[in-house]
């Protein structure tokens, strides 16, 4: 006795609104994976916060060589877009660029490496906490609320001249 059997286009037609569900789905994933990439909320992909940086590929930099890349020639960029960059590197035993000259009320996006060793990046009287790491660029963004100037430390102990490894901010109005 043969089995009893669906109608084979009933199958069919089953397996097609499925098929299209599926492919829906996976082309809503990939928009999503896109959008949330181009608008930078997806900083695992980058490794830079999301920050595109010149020359740098998932937040890994040559410390030997920065040819290429903003860190060198450390210090702050305007973007065309109004946002506002820092590019910091730390070396025995000082950071560059020595004095930052950075706005109140502004965003301000900051990259932090190390040409050598571990240093602590710690800004006097804020948040900023960053560890500059050769061989890796550590971003975050910050505001600074208050003009005046703070002064950058070196929390790290990065060798004989580590308790001289201070610089500054100055934070303009
Ligand atoms: Cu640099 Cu301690």
């Amino acid at each position: 006795v043969p089995a009893p059997r669906l109608d084979h286009h009933t199958l069919e037609k089953y397996e097609n609104i499925w098929f299209l569900i599926a492919s829906i789905m996976a082309v809503l994933l990939f928009v999503a994976v896109l959008a949330s990439f181009f608008s930078g909320t997806y900083p695992s992909l980058t490794g830079e916060g999301g920050h595109h940086i010149e020359g740098v590929r998932n937040g890994r930099i040559d410390p030997r060589n920065f040819a290429g890349t903003p860190f060198a020639e450390p210090g702050v960029r305007e973007n065309p877009d109004g946002t506002v960059e820092v590019f910091v590197v730390g070396k025995a035993y000082q950071f560059q660029p020595a004095v930052l000259r950075l706005p109140a009320g502004k965003p301000v996006t900051f990259h932090v490496t190390s040409a050598d060793v571990l240093h602590g990046y710690y800004v006097e009287g804020t948040n900023i906490n960053a560890t500059a790491i050769p061989g890796q660029v550590s971003s975050f963004t910050t505001t600074f609320r208050r003009a005046g100037t703070r002064q950058v430390i070196c929390n790290e102990y990065c060798g004989t001249g580590h308790q001289n490894m201070i610089n500054r901010v100055i934070v303009e109005p």
